[in-house]
């Protein structure tokens, strides 16, 4: 029995369900030492910004028992920059590339979202490939302009989807905070404005102090806790988003096995993002692909669909 991984999203089709999460594999290019990114169902880039940003000062990633935490602050080059220098590594790549977007303003996203539209067409007038979908990120807790002040309240997040909606044609998935009051209704907003797909869950704000310096370890004083820790949280998540909107949900939140991804595609997902497993195991990608081959031939498997959103 032949089975197949394939997943679709948006009209985007996924070779498997795994893609890489946002901010924890780069732009790619570090992780292709180590293994094939052909591989991948998917990478998602580093968050961008309409502008350059520095990052966080001072410690920025810190162990916990069951994951860790990080303050990076949205360092990165901005999206004009990434458009001209990173994008066309990525596309070319036989898997799926999802920009991630973060921003301050609604303005911010606004213009962001309009120079990816804009480079997306120029290359489709040349016959190039672009990016294949905007992952809109309302949920970065370690900057003030991260934009998780958008993501807990549904309203406030409803403006920011609506105004990038109109900025782009382009397949788009809302990006969610565990923070959100209530995620049921979030997703369900995101898809009543027209968004493509929800992915979540973003990092949980958490605190670390050092006793001997009576200081917290952070800078910003919190911090976004990731890894196995938040995965039963996550799990929850995915599944009451799944149930709320019939738009597909990307799940993820300590995914470290084919077996965690499993539980989040039963939960109702159609892809999962690996985060922090990525700094554990540098061939996270690749292993997770071939570990859920296996699991789909042992448990006679030969789709996805079979599996998708069985928990009731
Ligand atoms: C070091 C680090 C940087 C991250 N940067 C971003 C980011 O730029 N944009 C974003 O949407 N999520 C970012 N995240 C969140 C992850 O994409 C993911 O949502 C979260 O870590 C939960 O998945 P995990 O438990 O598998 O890591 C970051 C996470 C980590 C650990």
């Amino acid at each position: 029995m032949k089975s197949s991984m394939f997943t679709e999203i948006a009209g985007v089709g996924l070779k498997n369900p795994f893609i890489m999460a946002s901010g924890t594999f780069g732009f790619g290019k570090e992780y292709s030492r180590f293994y094939d990114l052909n591989e991948l169902g998917g990478i998602s880039g580093k968050g961008l910004t309409l502008h350059p940003k520095a990052g966080n000062k001072g410690i920025r990633v810190y162990e916990t028992a069951a994951g860790m935490m990080n303050s990076v602050g949205l360092e990165n080059p901005g999206v004009e920059a990434f458009l001209a220098q990173e994008l066309d590594r990525m596309t070319a790549w036989d898997t799926a590339i999802l920009i991630n977007l973060g921003g301050g303003t609604i303005e911010d996203y606004r213009e962001g979202a309009a120079l990816i539209e804009a480079d997306r067409l120029k290359r489709e007038s040349e016959g190039r490939r672009g990016a294949d979908m905007i992952e809109l990120n309302i949920s970065c807790p370690n900057v003030k302009e991260g934009g998780i002040a958008f993501g807990i309240d549904t309203e406030a997040a409803r403006r920011v989807v609506r105004e990038v909606r109109r900025a782009t044609k382009m397949p788009l998935a809302v990006k969610l905070s565990p923070g959100a009051r209530d995620i049921a209704e979030m997703s369900a907003m995101c898809e009543a404005e027209g968004a493509d797909a929800v992915s979540l869950i973003n990092t949980f704000s958490a605190m670390k102090i050092d006793v001997r310096r009576r200081k917290n370890v952070f800078a910003n004083g919190y911090a976004g806790l990731s890894g196995p820790a938040i995965k039963p949280i996550a799990l929850r998540m995915v599944h009451q988003a799944a149930k709320a909107v019939s738009i597909p949900v990307i799940g993820m939140g300590g995914v470290c096995s084919a077996e965690d991804a499993v539980e989040f595609i039963m939960a109702g997902a159609h892809a999962v993002q690996i985060g922090t497993y990525n700094f554990v195991n540098l061939r996270a990608g690749a292993e997770l692909v071939r570990d859920l081959a296996a699991f789909m031939e042992e448990e006679k498997i030969e789709s996805l669909d079979e599996i998708r959103g069985i928990i009731a």
